[in-house]
């Protein structure tokens, strides 16, 4: 397999990511809507950058997109302009775009006609995780296309799994919000609880978080929240847009998921009081708003 790599996306996650490839030693070609940030990370990492997908695509072995929603992901993936059809009979698509496994099956049906490979691979650990390569990713898809995948993928992941065929990535994808979900809404009262009561929340959560109660969002967030500071991270809008996944989701295979669908109507509060894109631990503000 060739070394030339395409990364469509420079947002938060992927510019950097994008940028682990290329230090990895891939040649890689990047991709922006807004071409400025196209430009800068080139500047940066030394790559090169296109001004259409197709552009990008054009005879890498490998392509990987990280935008928003299915819709984003359908424009820089179909048409005249999209990466497929810039990309060979052989090379693989790697979609880290957070999407349905509905879109992840209709555009591996479309590759599969043109001979491309198609992962579907949504990362977990945010910003921090993509800044500092060290990514969950969970993948569905073939166990050949996942191998061809995996040697790039690790550039910016500490652990890369193949959970079934096409979808089975976004799908467990899924379990990881709804999971975040609870835990959050739990982190956001437990910190406003604390600090109504009068104790020194900083002091709760040191010790605390050497028990049960620690996790993730506890261990990354805590000392923001009781800041009250969010203009970084995952944001309010896209964990709605995850949400909506989950429950529609859930709605198909017959799932009951009563809190995620309580927490995602919090989102929409938070998104009302201007939150839209303050990180997902933004969901105390909402309760000191309340109280
Ligand atoms: N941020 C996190 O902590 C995190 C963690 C895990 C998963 N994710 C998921 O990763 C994905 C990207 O998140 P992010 O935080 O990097 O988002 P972001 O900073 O908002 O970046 C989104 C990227 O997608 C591009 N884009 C959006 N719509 C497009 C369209 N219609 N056509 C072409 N390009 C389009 C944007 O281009 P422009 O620069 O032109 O706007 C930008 O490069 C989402 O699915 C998100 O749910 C994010």
């Amino acid at each position: 397999m060739n070394k030339k790599a395409a990364f469509i996306g420079l947002g938060v996650m992927g510019y950097p990511m994008a940028g682990f490839l290329q230090k990895a030693g891939y040649e890689v070609t990047v991709y922006n809507r807004t071409t400025s940030k196209a430009e800068k990370w080139a500047a940066e990492y030394g790559g090169s950058f296109a001004t259409t997908p197709k552009q990008a695509a054009d005879g890498a072995a490998l392509v990987m997109a990280c935008v928003g929603n299915d819709d984003d992901l359908r424009s820089v993936v179909l048409g005249d302009d999209g990466a497929f059809a810039g990309m060979e009979s052989g090379s693989v698509f790697v979609d880290h775009t957070t999407a349905s496994s509905e879109v992840a099956v209709e555009l591996a049906g479309v590759a599969k006609e043109l001979g491309i490979g198609f992962v579907d691979a949504p990362v977990s650990g945010g910003q921090a995780g993509a800044e500092n390569g060290v990514l969950t990713v969970m993948c569905g898809g073939s166990q050949k296309d996942f191998d061809l995948a995996v040697p790039a993928i690790d550039a910016y992941s500490q652990a890369c799994k193949l959970m079934g065929d096409v979808g089975a990535g976004q799908t467990t994808k899924m379990v990881n919000q709804i999971c975040i979900a609870g835990v959050l809404q739990g982190l956001s009262e437990g910190i406003h609880f604390a600090q109504k009561a009068g104790l020194d929340a900083e002091k709760v959560i040191e010790v605390i978080s050497k028990g049960a109660a620690q996790s993730w969002q506890m261990e990354n967030r805590y000392k923001t929240m009781i800041a009250d500071e969010f203009d970084f991270g995952f944001a309010v809008d896209w964990m709605r847009k995850d949400l909506g996944i989950c429950l529609s989701t859930a709605k198909r295979i017959g799932a009951s998921i009563p809190n995620t669908a309580l927490v995602d109507q919090y989102y929409a509060d938070v998104q009302n009081m201007g939150g839209g894109r303050h990180d997902t631990s933004s969901l105390i503000r909402r309760l000191r708003k309340l109280s």
